[in-house]
């Protein structure tokens, strides 16, 4: 792990001014949200098993997962987002890296959860919804910015450049 992935969370937190808007928020939400965790997860596998290379990724053990995908959702409303929480959530990351599952279905399958959250929060209110998508994007983030190290890490393999070196010949300043 380099350190990029932690910067940006640690900045996307204070740009969202999370630990103050939302953060003390989510505790409050998670009995509603684990109220609907069977279904949000449900349909979480039913949209993946929907997709031909997303169902293979998932077959033989999806009850597995979908335990583990209880575990991920209690742990979204906890209250604690600091560093052991960002650890945890970056080898989630890291186990899709692995997995070689493509980012993409990350991405879609996010949409998918936020759209889940919006539902069930929106008779709760604004500041519900706001609060579980903030952290959801952040969850997002931390899972993405897993790839992007893997992806820099594989290209200072290939090429022996050092990784400070390509991140920054690869940002924008
Ligand atoms: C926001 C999106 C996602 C979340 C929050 C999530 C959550 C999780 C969690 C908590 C684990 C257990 C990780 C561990 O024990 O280290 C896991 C593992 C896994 N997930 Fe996901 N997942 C997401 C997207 C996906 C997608 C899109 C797929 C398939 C297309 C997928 C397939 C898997 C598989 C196959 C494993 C087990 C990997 C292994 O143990 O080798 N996940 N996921």
């Amino acid at each position: 792990m380099t350190n990029i992935t932690k910067e940006n969370f640690d900045k996307a937190k204070n740009f969202y001014n999370f630990d103050t808007l939302y953060a003390p928020v989510l505790p409050g939400l998670k009995a509603t949200v684990m109220k609907h965790q069977d279904a949000i997860t449900d349909a979480f596998y039913k949209e993946l098993a929907n997709d031909e290379i997303a169902a293979k990724i998932v077959a033989g053990r999806v009850d597995q997962l979908k335990a583990t995908h209880k575990v991920w959702m209690e742990e979204l409303f906890n209250g604690e987002y600091g560093e052991a929480y960002f650890n945890r959530r970056y080898k989630i990351g890291e186990t899709h890296v692995k997995a070689k599952i493509a980012p993409y279905f990350v991405e879609v399958i996010t949409s998918s959860l936020r759209r889940s959250f919006a539902q069930i929060l929106v008779a709760e209110g604004a500041v519900a919804v706001q609060a579980a998508l903030a952290i959801l994007d952040l969850d997002a983030m931390i899972i993405i910015g897993a790839y992007h190290e893997d992806r820099m890490h594989r290209m200072s393999d290939v090429t022996g450049m050092n990784l400070n070196l390509l991140e920054t010949l690869m940002s924008f300043g």
